[in-house]
């Protein structure tokens, strides 16, 4: 099969012009102007917007998670990815505390096998570091090609480590050429304060936000760049929220180090006068929190400034009932929010159509950054020849409002209701085939297949 998409406006991380792209196969086979070849099948991408698909490097599907699962599948959440433009998503491996890493990756092999509509990834979030769980970090780099390890600094007893092992994993990952991810809050400050909270009767989801204050953040962001940098590890911070954790990272800069940083469309467009309704504010309950308006300008700045590199969603969503969990004690709302349909277009709508963001920015931070730190580019998150076919055409004019009456996440609230945006993909490929056209989805599950990533780097 080839697909010549004609006239569209070129958008890359570096690049932006009117040209015409020959697919045949999985790849991109020319681009040029004015390209006179024949095809199977002709897009008119006149008046469009034409860039790679976007890779949101984190999302939970099918996670177990505060007493029960997030509630979107591979194949619901890759569907959903597919609408927004999304052609790839990197999804958590969470080992269970007292067993191993390969038992882990035996339960999300299951979940994602047969159910992908757009391709996807591991990182493998490493909860139970110990000497046997060091022995097999080498074969996941090297074998399945998974090379970027999840740790987390909060939810004792769950899912945290501690310093000791950070430092363990971090040595034992940068040995084989990984990275070392995190999510950095100060899990015994915040514990102290959840216990302080409900000691005083204060249960409702405004002190989820309370007992997660800045500085949880910042402190943890500020310790876990010391000790990359004391072993020297590639490393990254996921879901940063706030002026502080960006202070961390802009300080370890001065050292000449680079610590990757990825913030989350919610954090750049919601803010925290969402947890003043009641236990309606239990949609937005996630961790870290929703924060000040002030943070938002410092993660636009931090953007702009290179400091922080991707924009993801941290998809996890559930479903009311399942956030009712928590009616009588917000430390029991499932955390977590659907987001992962709505990226790109929110970011366009908002970022580039208000001057916050440029159009090559807008594509490196949804899909070109992601692909070169986690070790995928120029398979992935960018359009050059010989790279795969994932391909977006989007209308910049089409206004549309956001609705979980039409969005495809399996979750019955949407976190962005009723908000309007301009611009829609109109036309999305994955590795050549036509994944959604007419508002359609256009593969089955299982189209999607599993991407083996290389060892990373430093530096992009
Ligand atoms: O609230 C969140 N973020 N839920 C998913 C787990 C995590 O911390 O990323
Ligand atoms: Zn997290
Ligand atoms: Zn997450």
């Amino acid at each position: 099969m080839s697909i010549l998409i004609k006239n569209g406006r070129i958008v890359t991380a570096e690049a932006d012009y009117l040209g015409d792209i020959l697919v045949e196969g999985e790849r991109i086979q020319a681009i040029g102007a004015k390209l006179d070849v024949k095809a199977d099948k002709i897009i008119d991408a006149k008046n469009k917007l034409v860039f790679p698909g976007g890779i949101d490097p984190h999302v939970h599907l099918d996670m177990p998670f505060m007493g029960t699962f997030s509630s979107d599948d591979y194949t619901s959440g890759t569907t959903a990815a597919l609408f927004g433009g999304t052609t790839m998503v990197i999804d958590f491996v969470l080992q269970e505390q007292g067993k191993s890493l390969s038992d882990a990756l035996k339960t999300w092999r299951k979940k994602s096998k047969g159910k992908a509509c757009c391709d996807y990834s591991y990182h493998m979030a490493v909860t139970d570091f110990n000497e046997s769980t060091s022995k097999e970090i080498k074969s996941l780099i090297q074998k399945q090609g998974i090379t970027s390890f999840k740790t987390f600094m909060a939810y004792k007893g769950a899912l945290m480590i501690d310093d000791n092992q950070m430092v363990g994993l971090m040595n034992e990952v940068r040995k084989h050429g990984g990275m070392v991810t995190v999510h950095a809050t100060n899990g015994d400050m915040i514990d102290h304060l959840v216990e302080k909270f409900r000691s005083e009767k204060k249960l409702t989801p405004l002190y989820h936000y309370l007992s997660q204050p800045e500085i949880t953040e910042a402190e943890a962001s500020s310790r876990f760049a010391d000790m990359a940098f004391y072993t020297d590890v590639t490393a990254y911070i996921v879901h940063m929220t706030c002026e502080g954790a960006l202070k961390a990272i802009r300080l370890a800069t001065n050292r000449n180090q680079k610590v990757f940083a990825e913030t989350c469309v919610q954090y750049l467009l919601l803010d925290a006068g969402l947890y003043e309704k009641g236990f309606e504010s239990a949609k937005w309950v996630m961790s870290p929190p929703l924060r000040e308006k002030k943070d938002q300008e410092a993660l636009w700045a931090g953007i702009n400034q290179g400091l922080v590199q991707v924009v993801g969603t941290d998809h996890c969503p559930f479903n009311w009932e399942q956030k009712a969990m928590g009616k009588e004690d917000f430390s029991k709302i499932p955390n977590g929010h659907p987001g992962l349909e709505h990226r790109m277009e929110l970011l366009f709508s908002e970022g580039v159509l208000k001057d916050r963001i440029s159009l090559s920015t807008f594509v490196a931070l949804t899909a070109t950054n992601a692909a070169k730190i986690f070790g995928m580019h120029p398979q992935k998150g960018c359009l050059a020849v010989g790279s795969d076919a994932d391909i977006v055409i989007f209308n910049p004019h089409t206004r549309h409002k956001i609705s979980a009456k039409t969005h495809h996440h399996r979750c019955d609230y949407s976190a962005y209701e009723g908000w309007e945006v301009v611009g829609k993909c109109e036309t999305v490929l994955l590795r050549g085939q036509v994944a959604v056209e007419h508002q359609q989805l256009h593969v089955a599950p299982g189209t999607g297949k599993f991407i083996k990533r290389d060892t990373v780097s430093k530096i992009i």
